[in-house]
């Protein structure tokens, strides 16, 4: 076999193709494209760009696969015109301006982070939290819990498909953001109630998607602080990108609250980058982990087996590992 430093150099700058893309998404570039294709000139005059660097940021992003180029006119490739135009409700790039405004400047800092085990955001320089950040505005907040549908939309369908969803009747999805998970799965199993529980700023953010999608006789919202109040009471209880938000106590002390929660032969689904069991295999899962490193002072992605112990811990029996799409996986465990 050739050894060749090809994929060293790749990765080790990387961070030009991320950048470019999420320069693309910070100035709006495929919502531009989505209403009007246009050739270099109308675009330089459009971003104010003054010619030098212009046509190599938009041949990059053709060479990338985010835009097409034909006779001289730019247009967004499928994938950017459904994802990345902010006309459209299935617009994902709330979490990419995310990365590109906050993430981005912040993992400069991952150094800092694994010699102190401190996170490296707003905290560093005495600002809050991340959901305390996120929260003291409104717009954010709402660009933020809708960018979690767009990330969770894949793994929420196939969490909907793949449970045995016929032997229960209800199910609560705790930190719940916009409520696409409990959504999908009232939409793929008629006979189901579902509760979205999440702080009440998340209320009427969900309350607008669930009435746009039909489902608000039988979804409703509950007004919920995990860390002060029980979870309500369901046949499954959910938490998709929860547990790697926080520390180890208080990951256990959520999977406590879910067990106590639920009726005898209830279920909890727990769903992440679940991080293989040998840890070197899910990439994506690991960097979620430094990513949380970073943003959080204790969160961390885990192993399967790291998860079914805590729960068999909390007293769940029957603990298993599904895979969903892509990186994640649900890991289930029943009382
Ligand atoms: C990373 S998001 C995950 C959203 C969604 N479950 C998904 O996977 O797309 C974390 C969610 O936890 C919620 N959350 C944070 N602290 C909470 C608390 N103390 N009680 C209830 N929900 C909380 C946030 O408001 C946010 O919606």
């Amino acid at each position: 076999m050739d050894i060749t430093p090809d994929r060293i150099l790749e990765t080790g700058c990387s961070f030009w193709s991320s950048k470019t893309l999420l320069a693309a998404v910070e100035l709006e570039v495929f919502t531009v494209l989505a209403r009007q294709p246009a050739a270099l000139d109308a675009l330089q005059k459009q971003f104010g760009f003054q010619g030098r660097g212009a046509c190599d940021f938009f041949d990059t992003l053709v060479a990338l696969g985010f835009l097409q180029r034909i006779d001289g006119v730019y247009q967004n490739t499928p994938e950017t015109a459904l994802f990345l135009d902010k006309a459209k409700p299935s617009y994902m790039g709330g979490i990419l301006e995310m990365a590109s405004k906050r993430l981005y400047g912040f993992w400069d800092h991952l150094i800092p982070a694994l010699r102190s085990g401190e996170p490296q955001n707003e905290c560093r320089t005495g600002g809050e939290d991340f959901f305390g950040t996120l929260y003291s505005d409104p717009d954010r907040l709402r660009v933020f819990l809708r960018a979690m549908t767009g990330v969770s939309r894949g793994a929420n369908q196939a969490i909907a498909q793949k449970f045995p969803w016929a032997d229960y009747k209800s199910c609560a999805d705790v930190g719940t953001a916009q409520g696409d998970l409990v959504a999908q799965i009232a939409l793929a199993n008629p006979h189901l109630q579902g509760i979205g529980y999440d702080l009440p700023v998340a209320r009427p953010v969900f309350e607008e998607y669930i009435a746009e999608l039909g489902l608000a006789g039988r979804v409703s919202f509950q007004d919920g602080d995990f860390f002060k109040l029980e979870m309500p009471n369901a046949d499954v209880i959910l938490m998709g990108h929860i547990l790697h938000d926080w520390d180890l106590p208080t990951k256990k002390m959520l999977l406590e609250k879910a067990y106590r929660a639920l009726p005898p032969g209830g279920a909890v689904v727990v769903y992440d980058s679940i991080i293989d069991d040998d840890r070197s295999q899910n990439a994506f899962g690991l960097l979620m982990s430094l990513n949380m490193l970073i943003e959080t002072p204790g969160g961390f992605d885990y192993t399967g087996a790291d998860c079914i112990g805590w729960m068999q811990e909390a007293g769940f029996r029957e603990c298993r590992v599904e895979h969903l799409i892509g990186p994640d996986s649900m890991v289930i465990g029943v009382k």
